[in-house]
């Protein structure tokens, strides 16, 4: 890790919350910009998508996990797209790229978030969001974990402050 990486780890109470800090991370984000999204089902990686939708003006109702597709994409009425990736059900990192990720991310015309970026990690870019969803067990039934990493300062204020 960096000297500039910082870590936080916050525990959200409800997914109406999650999605909350997921619409304050959009804000702060801009094209090209990687939301890596790690942890097992249930953590709450599509509940996160769903903020950052709400943040770029795009229906979270909308959004649902990419499985069989792999990637969804989102559009607003102006301003920046959303990426959708789910890579649950993907081989390899080189089927990834053969997806066209990297043209994705170049475009900067988006957000890119991408469940289960832990499996293509070297896919990843520098200055990526890292978000590690969980579920320890002496956390209540609405509750979840998540470490968040990041090289940008902004992003870690931005997601500390209180609602
Ligand atoms: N604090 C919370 N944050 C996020 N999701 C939560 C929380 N508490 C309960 N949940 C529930 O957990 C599930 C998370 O599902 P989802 O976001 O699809 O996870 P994943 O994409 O990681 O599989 C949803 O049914 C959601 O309602
Ligand atoms: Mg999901």
């Amino acid at each position: 890790m960096s000297e500039w990486m910082r870590q936080i780890e916050l525990v959200t109470d409800s997914p109406e919350q999650t999605r909350r800090l997921g619409e304050r991370l959009a804000r702060c984000l801009t094209g090209g910009h990687v939301v890596a999204l790690v942890g097992h089902l249930g953590a709450g990686k599509t509940q996160w998508v769903k903020g950052l939708a709400a943040g770029l003006g795009i229906d979270p109702d909308a959004v649902h996990s990419p499985t069989f597709t792999i990637i969804n994409e989102y559009t607003p009425k102006s301003g920046l797209l959303l990426y959708h990736v789910d890579v649950y059900r993907l081989g390899s990192a080189a089927e990834l790229e053969a997806i066209g990720f990297s043209e994705m991310v170049a475009a900067a015309d988006g957000l890119v978030a991408i469940e289960w970026a832990d499996r293509v990690a070297e896919l990843m870019p520098p200055g990526s969001v890292w978000i590690t969803g969980s579920m320890p067990s002496n956390l209540g039934e609405n509750q979840r974990q998540y470490a968040i990493t990041s090289d940008r300062p902004d992003v870690i204020d931005a997601l500390q402050a209180q609602d």
